[in-house]
C-alpha cells in the first residue's frame, strides 16, 4: 500500500507503490522525497482507488472453529455494516495518516508545519464528490483536531478511521533487523475515544515483517500475530472495525518464492492468532494484503503474470 503512514487499501492492487512509507522509523521512503504535492496527490487518490488491498474473509466462525465474540455479539451487525460500506465495490479507502515525518519526507521543499499538514488534509477532506470514489479515510490522529473537516467527510458519507498503531520498534537481539509494532498500552482507552469522542468508525494496525534468508522468524510472526489479534479484538470491542495490516516489506533482494513464502507464512500465522483469541468476528475485519513481488533490490525481475 502506501509509504508510511498512510496505507491505501483497496483491493488487488500493487502493494509495491505503498510499501515503505510509514513513520519514517525503519521504512521511510526516500524514494518519495522528491515527489510534488500535485503528483502526491493524484498518487494517493489513484492508489486509494486502486490499491488497497482489503477483503473480507467471511463466516470463518460459521465453520465453528472460532468461539465467537461472546457478549459483544449484539454489536457485530453494525460493524459487518461499516465493513461492507468501506468495501464498497466501486470506491476505495484513502491513505491519509502519514506521520509527521513522512508527511515532511514527500513534501520535501515545503515548511512540514502543522499548518500545511493541516491544510493538505482539508483539500483532501473537502475534495468535492470525495464519497464517489471514497468508502472511508484513514487519518493520523493530529488530524482528528480539525472537527469542521471531519465534519464534512462524514456528512458526505465517507467513514473515518484511525491509524491506532505506534510504530514499530526492534523485537530483540535474537531477531535482528526484526520490527515489531507498538501501541497495545492504552489501546482500548483510545479505541473509545476515538469512536465515541471523533467518530471513527474503523481503525488500522500495520505490522511489517523483513523477507530474508532467516526472516520473518516464527518469534516475529508469532509476536506481531498475536499483537494484531489483540488490536483486532480491542477495536472490535470498542465499536471500530479493525483493518489488520501485515506487511512483508519489499526493501530487500528476495526474489518472488522467497517473498510468496514469506507472505504465506505471515498470513498463517495471523489467521492462527486471531483464531485462537476465538473473539474477533473476521466478518468484521478488513484484511489489508500487498502484492507479493521481488524485493526492492532482488536482480530478479518478475512478469505480471508470475506476480499474478
Ligand atoms: C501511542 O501514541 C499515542 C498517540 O501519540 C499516545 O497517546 C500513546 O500513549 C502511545 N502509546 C504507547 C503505548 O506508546
Ligand atoms: C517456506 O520455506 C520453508 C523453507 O524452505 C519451508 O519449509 C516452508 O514449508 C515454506 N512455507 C511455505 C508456506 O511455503
Amino acid at each position: 500500500m502506501s509509504r508510511d503512514g498512510s496505507d491505501a487499501a483497496g483491493a488487488a492492487g500493487p502493494s509495491r507503490a505503498t510499501v515503505n512509507k510509514r513513520g519514517g522509523k525503519s521504512d521511510a521512503a526516500p524514494r518519495e522525497a522528491s515527489r510534488t504535492p500535485a503528483a502526491i496527490f493524484v498518487a494517493v487518490l489513484i492508489g486509494a482507488a486502486a490499491i488497497f488491498a482489503a477483503y473480507m474473509i467471511q463466516n470463518m466462525e460459521d465453520t465453528g472453529n472460532v468461539r465467537g465474540p461472546g457478549k459483544y455479539a449484539a454489536a457485530i451487525p453494525a460493524l459487518r455494516a461499516v465493513a461492507a460500506q468501506l468495501l464498497h465495490p466501486e470506491k476505495g479507502i484513502l491513505a491519509a495518516d502519514e506521520s509527521p515525518t513522512t508527511f515532511g519526507a514527500r513534501l520535501a521543499g515545503h515548511p512540514n508545519k502543522p499548518t500545511l499538514r493541516q491544510t493538505w488534509r482539508r483539500i483532501l477532506l473537502t475534495t468535492p464528490g470525495l464519497a464517489t470514489h471514497i468508502s472511508g479515510v484513514i487519518l493520523h490522529e493530529e488530524t482528528f483536531a480539525q472537527t469542521a473537516d471531519l465534519q464534512a467527510a462524514r456528512a458526505a458519507g465517507v467513514l473515518l478511521g484511525i491509524k491506532l498503531d505506534n510504530g514499530t520498534a526492534p523485537m530483540g537481539p535474537k531477531q535482528a533487523g526484526e520490527l515489531h509494532t507498538r501501541g497495545l498500552g492504552g489501546l482500548a482507552g483510545r479505541c473509545t475515544t476515538f469512536h465515541t469522542k471523533h467518530g471513527a468508525s474503523f481503525a488500522k494496525w500495520r505490522a511489517v515483517f523483513r523477507a530474508g534468508a532467516h526472516t520473518p522468524s516464527k518469534a516475529a510472526i508469532r509476536r506481531n500475530s498475536k499483537d494484531l489479534a489483540s488490536y483486532a479484538a480491542a477495536a472490535q470491542k470498542c465499536g471500530l472495525v479493525p483493518i489488520i495490516e501485515p506487511e512483508v516489506l519489499a526493501d530487500g533482494d528476495h526474489d518472488l518464492s522467497r517473498a510468496a513464502n514469506a507472505s504465506a507464512r505471515v498470513l498463517r500465522g495471523v489467521f492462527r492468532a486471531l483464531k485462537k483469541r476465538g473473539d474477533v468476528d473476521v466478518g468484521a475485519v478488513l484484511l489489508k494484503v500487498a502484492m507479493v513481488t521481488p524485493g526492492s533490490s532482488s536482480v530478479m525481475a518478475a512478469t505480471p503474470e508470475q506476480v499474478g
